[in-house]
């Protein structure tokens, strides 16, 4: 029987936790999570909350809990298995011979699934690209003129991605839509120009679509 559940929250607003997150949750003994995510949860036991600088640690307490036998929750946004904490529960998972077969994932809309819906864009029509936590963004290049448009989670921001594309040759007029803090109150979605995007300022939180048309 699984006791680690990695658990998708989907893009950050109540209205997207499916209830197989809210029952899981109110169930475990512990969730761990960032307090971002905990906080949309109404009915939660023991909370842990973590950050960036201690990721790795409190990942590592999950399944040392686990391991203990206790029922663990991790929160990932979106769907934990795009870019989401579950390659790295699984690394972990595998040197302390924690067995897999213990971990269950619970899915989630990705904000980029959320991105996708909210522009009308059939994803099994476009490219679908993560850059999160990436260094090279090179990639995107293969595919950017394939004529389909490209929905994106940026590396460092949105600027230094359409700087990339620019330096490298994409025409200064493709159209492309910034959606950002998709679901939150504050939620933008910006249709623009790739070299208006250069002089535009977006937080960290944002899904970028590049489209194979002009803006
Ligand atoms: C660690 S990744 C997690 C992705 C997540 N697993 C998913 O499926 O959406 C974090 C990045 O996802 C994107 N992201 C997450 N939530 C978002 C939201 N509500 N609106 C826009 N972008 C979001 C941002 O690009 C952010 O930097």
């Amino acid at each position: 029987m699984p006791n680690l559940f990695i658990v998708g929250i989907g893009p950050g607003s109540k209205d997207y936790l499916t209830q197989k997150a809210i029952n899981t949750v109110k169930n475990a003994d512990v969730t761990i999570g960032s307090w971002r995510a905990i906080d949309i949860f109404d009915d939660v036991g023991k909370t842990i909350g973590l950050n960036v600088k201690d990721l790795q640690e409190k990942l590592e307490l999950a399944v040392d809990l686990a391991i203990d036998g206790k029922e663990v929750c991790v929160l990932s946004t979106g769907d934990p298995g795009f870019s989401g904490v579950l390659k790295t529960i699984l690394k972990i998972a595998k040197e302390k011979e924690f067995n897999e077969e213990n971990i269950e994932v619970i899915p989630a809309v990705s904000s980029l699934q959320l991105a996708a819906a909210k522009n009308r864009i059939s994803w099994d029509e476009a490219n679908i690209m993560t850059f999160h936590g990436r260094e090279n963004i090179e990639d995107i290049l293969t595919v950017i003129n394939n004529g389909q448009p490209t929905i994106a989670l940026p590396s460092k921001s949105v600027k230094d991605m359409a700087r990339f594309l620019l330096d490298n040759g994409v025409d200064e007029n493709r159209k492309v839509t910034i959606c950002e803090r998709l679901s939150y109150p504050e939620e933008k979605i910006v249709t623009t120009s790739l070299k208006e995007v250069i002089n535009s300022e977006f937080s960290y939180m944002c899904v970028m679509i590049i489209y194979f048309d002009k803006y």
